[in-house]
């Protein structure tokens, strides 16, 4: 369902994303796991939006499938790589070989030589920046935009809020766009975000309560149901051993295994029945395959729930296009509210 709206303030605030991005409105929905396959990036992209294809730690063959139904639609996408994720290097070899618009870094963060590689064949790129020294690094290594995600978000997540890397990177007119992630789910926020600068806004959670989004009926129940303050961040045991990108995930069974897991692998660590880089494979295997049990198969105790924050400002499902109308009307209404104040 097209959405066309007249909301003059919004686009005018937005146009330098919405001409990086090459859509109509400056609304990501932020690639997820399990969860953003090619069909939510048709819902989202048919709404104005910007739709972003999971790569997640798929098969590589049905990622190049994956891209050939994005590139059917014939606009504008994003194919998003987890750094992390055992199957990313089988992925970069896909997107460099496929004809992909954009790719969006994620996880933990490329190195140059990935970023250079990607540019070359073709495909812009942006990378996720959870602190101030991986935005100014990414920028040296040549991205074409930011994706700054606060602490907020669902999924893995950096230690910072979104508040602060505001400060730190956006108010200091960085040399390429950036768009902002973590904690977003209403209109009025992205007025505020684009006026202090965002080329614009990604959500998460917000659109795993969409009717197109095809999670498990149960999996968004629990969404529905929950408070913001459920939504917590996994703990690390020994960082220095065994460093683990922390996930931002509504509290049940799954997150306690992953707990076990850590001890049981720094255990194995100590008598040296297995290597670090083994041990944080194990950890980013665990979470795909908790995630996919929530996701998939509906098991809400023992699979992974990961949410953002945001989870406690939305209590319904609705449809894409009316979650588009409702976040950008309410953002224009904000503006012209604003403009008047001034
Ligand atoms: C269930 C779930 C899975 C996610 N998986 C990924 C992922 O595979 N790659 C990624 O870059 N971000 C992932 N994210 C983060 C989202 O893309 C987005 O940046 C985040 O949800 C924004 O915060 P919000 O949830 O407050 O909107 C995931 C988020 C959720 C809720």
């Amino acid at each position: 369902m097209s959405v066309e709206l007249t909301i003059p303030q919004v686009n005018k605030l937005g146009k330098a994303g919405t001409d990086f991005l090459g859509v109509r409105y400056p609304l990501i929905s932020g690639g997820m796991t399990w969860i953003s396959d090619s069909s939510l990036v048709k819902a989202v992209h048919d709404c104005g939006g910007f739709g972003v294809l999971a790569a997640g730690n798929m098969p590589p063959e049905l990622l190049a499938e994956e891209i050939d139904r994005c590139n059917a639609l014939g606009g504008a996408y994003a194919v998003n790589l987890v750094t992390i994720a055992p199957n990313y290097p089988a992925h970069r070899k896909v997107v460099v070989e496929k004809d992909v618009p954009l790719v969006i870094f994620a996880g933990n963060f490329p190195k140059r030589q990935a970023v250079e590689e990607v540019k070359a064949a073709g495909s812009k790129t942006m990378s996720f920046a959870s602190t101030i020294s991986i935005a100014e690094q990414q920028i040296r290594f040549g991205v074409d935009a930011l994706l700054l995600e606060g602490s907020e978000a669902g999924g893995h997540i950096g230690h910072v809020s979104l508040t602060i890397l505001l400060q730190q990177v956006l108010f200091h007119n960085p040399s390429v766009p950036v768009f902002v992630a973590g904690g977003i789910a209403t209109g009025k926020m992205v007025a505020h975000l684009l006026l202090m600068g965002a080329a614009g806004c990604q959500m998460g959670t917000r659109f795993v309560m969409s009717e197109e989004c095809l999670a498990h009926d149960k999996f968004k129940a629990r969404f529905a149901a929950a408070r913001a303050r459920e939504a917590v961040s996994t703990p690390a045991f020994d960082r220095v051993r065994l460093p683990v990108v922390a996930v931002r995930a509504l509290q049940n069974k799954g997150m306690q295994q992953f707990g076990d897991l850590q001890m049981d692998l720094l255990k194995q660590l100590d008598s040296g029945a297995i290597k670090r880089e083994e041990a944080q494979l194990k950890v980013e295997e665990y979470w795909m395959g908790a995630l996919r049990h929530a996701v998939v198969d509906g098991d809400i105790e023992a699979g992974s729930l990961m949410a953002g924050q945001s989870v406690g400002l939305m209590d319904r499902i609705q449809p894409m296009a009316e979650i588009f109308e409702d976040m950008l009307t309410e953002a224009e209404t904000e503006l012209t509210r604003v403009k008047e104040l001034l």
